[in-house]
C-alpha cells in the first residue's frame, strides 16, 4: 500500500482515537507513504473532506495528547451506504475519489453499522476488480459486535461506569433518614446490555454495589419492579438502580417511550433511547412516596477518556495496528477480531475476520450470565470484565484540566 484513509463512524468512544494512533504509527513503521484522515466518516469522504494526518501526528506530543481526546477527533456519521442496485452514482463517486488520491486501503472505524460499509465496499471492489482493500476496525461501547471477545471502548465505559455508580452510591447514602431515596441510572447500549452490566463492577470492600441491574435481555416488568423497590425500602437507607436505555417490556415495547410517544430513529433505524430512569423514577415516586432521582449517564459514559483504561487504549491502538499489517499483505473485506487466551492471566491474540460475519449482527450478553432472580450479573461476567477496565493514562492538564486534540 502506497497510501491509505482511516475515518471513523458511529457514536465515539473514550479510545477510538487511539485506533487511528495505531493505524498511523502501523503505517509508517511499513514505510506508506501517506495516511489520509476522512472528516465525519464515509459521508464528509463523499464531498472529499479529507486531511493529512502528518499535519497533526508527525509531532510525538500529539500522539500523546490524541490517546487522551474524546470524541471522534476526525467527525463521525450515522450513514448508511444504500445498496448497490440502488445508488451506483454513490460507489462510483467513492471510488473516483479513491482514484483521484490514489489511495488503496481504506480502514474505517467503527461498531456493527459501521462494518456495513466495509462490505458493502470491499464487496464491490472485488466484483468490479478495483485494487483497493477495505478493512474494519472494531470499537463501540455497546460491546455488542459478533466474533470478537469484546470491543474497544466498552472496557473504558465500564470503567466511568463503575467508577461513577461507586460515587453516586455513596452520595445517595449520606442521608440518615428514615425513608431511603432511590436512584435510578441509565445506561447506554442499545439493545445488548453488556455496559449495563458493567455496573456490578461497582462493589468491593468499601461499596456494596447497585441493589439491581436491568439488562434489555430480560423483559422488564414495571409491576414485580415497583415490588422489589417497596421490599427494598423496608431493609435498606440507599437504593441505587441500573437500567439499560434499551430495557423493552414483555411486548418488546421501549420503557423509555412510555408516556413520551415514538422515538426518532437514525439511518439505521435505531431509535434515540433515552429517558428510562426518568420514566421509572417518576412512577416510583407516585407508588411509592419515595423520593427518587433520575441520573442519565449519556454521553459522558463514552467521552470520559479522563479515566480511560490503559488496557483499553492499548487494545484500540493494537486493533488499529492489526488491520494495516493484515492490508498491507493483501487481506479486505475482513475486520480485527479479539480473541482471549484460556490462560490465568489476561492476555488477547488478535486475528482478522470475514466482515459478513459481523457486519449488521448484534450479539447479546449469555443469558447464564444473568441472574434473573436477584437481577445481579453472576461471576462468569466479573470474570470476564474485570481485566478490560484495569489501568490509567494519566491526562495532561493545563490550567486545572485536561487537554485535547483538536483539528483546526
Ligand atoms: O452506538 C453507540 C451508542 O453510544 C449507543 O450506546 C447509544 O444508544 C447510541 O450510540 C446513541 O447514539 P447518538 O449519540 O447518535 O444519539
Amino acid at each position: 500500500m502506497k497510501r491509505i484513509i482511516v475515518g471513523q463512524s458511529g457514536g465515539p468512544t473514550a479510545v477510538i482515537n487511539s485506533s487511528i494512533v495505531g493505524v498511523y504509527q502501523k503505517a509508517k513503521e511499513l514505510g506508506i507513504e501517506k495516511v489520509y484522515g476522512m472528516v465525519y466518516g464515509i459521508e464528509g469522504f463523499l464531498d472529499e473532506n479529507i486531511i493529512d494526518l502528518d499535519d497533526y501526528l508527525a509531532d510525538d506530543n500529539n500522539i500523546e495528547l490524541l490517546k487522551r481526546t474524546p470524541s471522534a477527533f476526525l467527525g463521525s456519521c450515522r450513514y448508511k451506504l444504500p445498496p448497490f442496485a440502488e445508488a451506483k452514482e454513490v460507489y462510483k463517486k467513492i471510488f473516483k475519489i479513491l482514484e483521484k488520491n490514489d489511495i488503496d486501503g481504506f480502514f474505517y472505524i467503527g461498531g456493527n453499522d459501521s462494518m456495513d460499509t466495509v462490505k458493502m465496499l470491499s464487496d464491490y471492489a472485488k466484483e468490479n476488480n478495483k485494487k483497493q482493500v477495505f478493512m474494519g476496525i472494531p470499537k463501540t461501547i455497546d460491546n455488542d459486535l459478533s466474533i470478537t471477545d469484546h470491543c474497544p471502548g466498552y472496557g473504558s465505559a465500564a470503567k466511568y461506569i463503575a467508577t461513577s455508580i461507586k460515587e453516586i452510591i455513596r452520595d445517595n447514602a449520606s442521608f440518615g433518614v428514615k425513608k431511603p431515596t432511590v436512584c435510578i441510572v441509565e445506561i447506554m447500549g442499545r439493545h445488548a446490555g453488556w455496559l449495563t452490566a458493567a455496573a456490578a463492577l461497582a462493589k468491593d470492600d468499601t461499596c456494596e454495589g447497585v441493589d439491581a441491574i436491568y439488562l434489555p435481555e430480560i423483559p422488564f416488568d414495571i409491576d414485580k419492579f415497583v415490588k422489589k423497590i417497596e421490599k427494598l425500602a423496608t431493609e435498606k437507607k440507599s437504593i441505587v438502580i441500573a437500567v439499560s436505555e434499551g430495557i423493552v417490556n414483555k411486548d418488546g415495547n421501549f420503557i423509555c417511550e412510555i408516556g413520551a410517544g415514538e422515538k426518532k430513529v437514525d439511518a439505521f433505524g435505531h431509535k434515540q433511547l433515552s429517558g428510562c430512569a426518568k420514566t421509572l423514577a417518576d412512577i416510583i415516586a407516585s407508588k411509592t412516596g419515595l423520593k427518587t432521582r433520575a441520573i442519565e449517564l449519556s454521553t459522558l459514559q463514552r467521552s470520559a477518556t479522563h479515566i480511560a483504561s490503559l488496557t483499553d487504549i492499548e487494545e484500540a491502538i493494537n486493533v488499529g495496528a492489526v488491520a494495516v499489517e493484515g492490508a498491507n499483505n493483501g487481506k479486505t473485506g475482513m475486520m480485527v477480531v479479539m480473541e482471549r487466551e484460556k490462560t490465568k492471566n489476561y492476555k488477547i491474540n488478535y486475528q482478522l475476520y470475514d466482515i459478513h460475519s459481523i457486519a449488521n449482527v448484534e450479539r447479546k450478553v449469555p443469558r447464564e450470565w444473568i441472574c434473573t432472580k436477584h437481577n445481579k450479573m453472576k461471576d462468569p461476567f466479573l470474570k470476564y470484565v474485570t481485566p478490560l477496565i484495569k489501568g490509567e493514562l494519566i491526562p495532561i492538564y493545563k490550567d486545572g484540566t485536561p487537554v485535547h486534540l483538536v483539528r483546526k
